[in-house]
């Protein structure tokens, strides 16, 4: 399938096929693909949990509201943020970026880079994803006003801004996800409509992780997907700057 054919392909999925079990593996390659999405200054700060086991889909599905795409899914992936694990990633993306440089850069501008990436890795990232009841969010809120007032700043600093930020870019990996499968032959259906507390519960998952959708999986049943697809006019969603 081209680009625009899987694109064109993939339905929000409420009814699967119980006769049409799916690849365990070949969804976790689709996973694996989604490693590929983009996310904020590279921190990768979510995960996903690949459900294939039925007594675990059972609970989901109820945790998600009993919702018929939930019931009749085949298998479900759950996408959560981990902005807790920010100084691990950050330090880790720090050290990859010091070989990186090593390997990429000209002998005479490698200092420069790592001593750069330094920087955004070992302070500024720590300091941009730390939280602490607002309080740090407020304080880079403050600086962004003042730095703000000589030269462009990033203003969206404050601590729900930053959980925003780690939530965005998670989706693009649902997105990317999604594609994926598309392109597999399988079908999907992104949800938010569940009860995170059940959802964690069903999962093991520790308070602090952030659920940010549960993927439902399998092959679309005729009567799966609702009809045709509605958008808005593009001319109100598309300006020409
Ligand atoms: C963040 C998000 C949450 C959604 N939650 C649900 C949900 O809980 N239940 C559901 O049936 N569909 C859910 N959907 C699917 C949308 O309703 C669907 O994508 C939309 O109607 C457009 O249809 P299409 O995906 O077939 O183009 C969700 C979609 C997104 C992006």
């Amino acid at each position: 399938m081209s680009l625009q054919e899987i694109l064109n392909h993939r339905r929000a999925t409420r009814h699967y096929d119980p006769s049409k079990p799916i690849d365990p593996e070949r969804v976790k390659q689709c996973l694996q693909l989604a490693t590929l999405a983009p996310t904020s200054s590279n921190m990768q700060l979510w995960e996903c949990y690949h459900v294939t086991d039925k007594a675990v889909l059972a609970k989901l599905a109820h945790a998600c509201l009993d919702q018929l795409s939930a019931r009749s899914a085949q298998e479900m992936v759950v996408f959560v943020t981990r902005q807790d694990l920010y100084k691990r990633h950050a330090e880790a993306a720090r050290k990859f970026e010091e070989e990186n440089q090593r390997r990429n850069s000209p002998a005479e501008k490698q200092e420069k880079r790592i001593k750069k990436w330094d920087l955004y890795y070992g302070k500024v990232m720590p300091f941009l994803y730390s939280r602490c009841l607002g309080v740090w969010g407020l304080v880079r809120k403050l600086l962004a006003q003042c730095v703000g007032l000589t030269r462009p700043i990033v203003r969206q600093v404050s601590e729900g801004d930053v959980r925003v930020v780690v939530h965005k870019s998670c989706a693009l990996a649902v997105q990317t996800f999604m594609l994926a499968m598309s392109e597999a032959g399988y079908d999907t259906c992104p949800l938010e409509g569940f009860d995170s507390r059940l959802v964690k519960k069903a999962l093991g998952l520790p308070h602090k992780v952030e659920i940010n959708m549960v993927v439902t999986c399998g092959v679309r049943l005729p009567d799966g997907v609702w009809g045709d697809r509605y958008r808005q006019p593009f001319d109100e969603t598309y300006h020409r700057v």
